[in-house]
């Protein structure tokens, strides 16, 4: 078996609208799941996430690109991979006034797997003890919980995992975050997790995607994104503090006070693509640089900046209001054409 459980290269999927040109939702994107632990798939509402997971699962068929799910060709050979699959894409459908068990013996036995088996993943979710109550009464997290259970009946090589953070409360979302870490450092399971929010990718992944505007933009390892050539940010001191920022600024930097930096006060000097020009341009004035340190960046803006910079580019080619091409919220116009089963 090939070491990537996912790989799609050059997928592009849009879709028809009433008396408007058709919505591109994937724009050529290619993207690399290595096999083992737990891969983010990350990107702002609207990127992409969930029509590239339903496109994976063959729920709606790609205008075209390349899609292979353990080696096998998707949506062709997706019959021969299908049972090595478990996902839970938006929310989980159970017969609502039937238990916890009941549901999940149904899809046991539909899948010929043994009663056992329904026992182990509803310990595995912690929701044994509840197993025996109606669907209907189960709160958003325990559904939540139920529809990755049903995922992982089968035992599968990749779970698919679509927003599972969804609507949950802080508790349901730290148990869900728990059973994916789980999941991940079994070895025999590799989790693809799509969420919008950040926070509930980092704390869990090995491996991180970023999707904007239906491409991937990054990927690799959390630290790999943070050290991404991005410009950075610079504290600078210098020996003639206030004369430093008129310069810095007459030379076209944003610079703004650093807070909390200790004495003598330094300044922020944003976005810098070539630090040793901060110091000539100050050396030029005779103006003498007493420290200069590149300001690590957390993730959080990382990702603010690889989903930003690809939206604006975006936009500017397509002509499009970024808040509506940006796909902010969750509902769709009216009379779009729906895909969706
Ligand atoms: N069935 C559909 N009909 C029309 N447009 C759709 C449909 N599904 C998705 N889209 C559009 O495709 C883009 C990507 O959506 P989606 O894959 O749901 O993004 P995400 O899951 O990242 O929030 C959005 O612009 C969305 O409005
Ligand atoms: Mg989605």
């Amino acid at each position: 078996m090939p070491d990537a459980v996912i790989e799609i290269s050059g997928l592009r999927k849009s879709f028809r609208r009433r008396h408007r040109p058709r919505r591109v939702a994937l724009d050529g994107l290619d993207l690399v799941v290595p096999r083992g632990g737990v891969h983010g798939f990350l990107g702002p509402n609207g990127s992409g996430k969930t029509t590239t997971i339903r496109v994976l699962l063959g729920l709606c068929r790609p205008d075209s690109g390349r899609i292979r799910i353990m080696g096998a060709d998707v949506p062709r050979s997706l019959p021969a991979v299908i049972s090595e699959l478990g996902a839970l894409v938006e929310t989980p459908r159970f017969h609502p006034e039937s238990s916890g068990r009941f549901n999940l013996g149904l899809l046991a036995r539909a899948g010929d797997l043994p009663p056992t088996r329904v026992e182990e993943v509803l310990e595995l979710v912690g929701l044994r003890d509840r197993a025996g109550d109606a669907f209907s009464g189960y709160s958003l997290g325990m559904k939540q919980r139920l529809g990755i259970a049903a995922a992982l009946l089968g035992r599968p090589r990749l779970v698919i995992l679509d927003e599972p953070g969804n609507g949950l409360d802080p508790e349901g979302l730290r148990d869900v975050r728990d059973l994916i870490r789980q999941l991940g450092s079994q070895g025999h399971t590799t989790v693809l997790l799509s969420s919008h929010l950040l926070p509930e990718v980092q704390s869990v992944c090995d491996r991180v995607s970023v999707l904007a505007r239906g491409r991937c933009v990054a990927s690799g390892t959390v630290a790999e994104l943070l050290a991404a050539p991005g410009d950075a940010d610079l504290q600078v001191r210098a020996d003639r503090h206030d004369a430093a920022r008129a310069v810095l600024e007459d030379a076209g930097w944003q610079v703004s006070a650093m807070t909390g930096s200790g004495e003598p006060p330094s300044w922020r000097v944003h976005a810098v693509a070539d630090r040793a020009a901060v110091t000539s341009t100050l050396a030029e004035r005779r103006i003498y640089v007493t420290e200069l340190i590149p300001l690590q960046r957390d993730l959080e803006s990382a990702y603010l900046e690889l989903t930003a910079a690809h939206s604006e580019v975006a936009d500017a080619l397509a002509g499009q209001a970024p808040a509506e091409a940006r796909g902010r919220g969750r509902g769709r116009a009216q009379g779009e054409e729906g895909e969706r089963r």
